[in-house]
C-alpha cells in the first residue's frame, strides 16, 4: 500500500453477490484504488442466510478474479472498527431508490456519529440492475425461478447446484 493510496470498503451480506452489487463496485473502481468487499458475519445475517460467509466470501472472489484491486474480506462487529483495521476512510454502498433511502441515511448518520472521520458515498446502480435484491434472487432460485438475469455467472452455477441437489 502506497502512502496516497485510496481504499474504498463495499460492505453487505452479499448473500449471495447480485451483478447490482458487481455494479457498484465496479463503479467504486473508478474512483479509488482499492475496494475491499466486506461480507458482515454478524449472526442475525448468517442465520437468515441461504450461503455459508465462506461461501459469499469464495463466489465474490471468482467473481472478481481478474481484478487485483478488490478484496473480499469478511468481519464481524461495527463497520467503522473494520474500516479503520484497513485503514479506509469511505464506505460505499448502492442506492437503488427511495426504499433504500431511509435505511441508509439512519445509517450513515448513525456510523458519522460513531466516526467521523469515515464517509460514505452512494453510487446509484445502471438502471438495468437496479431492481436486483439478494432476497429476491434467494427467493427465484427457492421457488425454481431463473436467477439468470440477476446474478454473476458464479453465483448462478452455485443457485443451479442447489437447486439439483433439492
Ligand atoms: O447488505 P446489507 O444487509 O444491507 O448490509 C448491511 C451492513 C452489513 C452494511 C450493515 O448491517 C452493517 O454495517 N453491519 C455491521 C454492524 C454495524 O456497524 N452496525 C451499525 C450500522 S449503523
Amino acid at each position: 500500500m502506497t502512502a496516497t493510496e485510496r481504499i474504498a470498503i463495499c460492505p453487505g451480506s452479499f448473500d449471495p453477490i447480485t451483478l447490482g452489487h458487481q455494479d457498484i463496485i465496479e463503479r467504486a473502481l473508478r474512483i479509488v484504488d482499492r475496494v475491499v468487499v466486506a461480507v458482515s458475519w454478524n449472526s442475525s445475517h448468517v442465520k437468515q442466510g441461504m450461503f455459508t460467509v465462506e461461501d459469499r466470501l469464495t463466489m465474490i472472489r471468482e467473481v472478481f478474479s481478474g481484478e487485483p484491486r478488490v478484496e473480499a474480506a469478511e468481519f464481524q462487529g461495527l463497520l467503522v472498527d473494520f474500516a479503520r483495521t484497513r485503514s479506509a476512510d469511505l464506505v460505499v454502498r448502492g442506492l437503488r431508490g427511495v426504499r433504500d433511502f431511509e435505511y441508509e441515511f439512519q445509517m450513515v448518520q448513525m456510523n458519522r456519529t460513531l466516526d467521523p472521520t469515515i464517509e460514505t458515498l452512494f453510487l446509484a446502480p445502471a438502471a438495468d440492475v437496479s431492481h436486483i435484491s439478494s432476497s429476491l434472487v434467494r427467493e427465484i432460485s427457492r421457488l425454481g425461478g431463473d436467477a439468470a438475469s440477476f446474478v454473476p455467472e458464479p453465483v448462478l452455477r452455485r443457485l443451479e447446484e442447489r437447486s439439483r441437489s433439492a
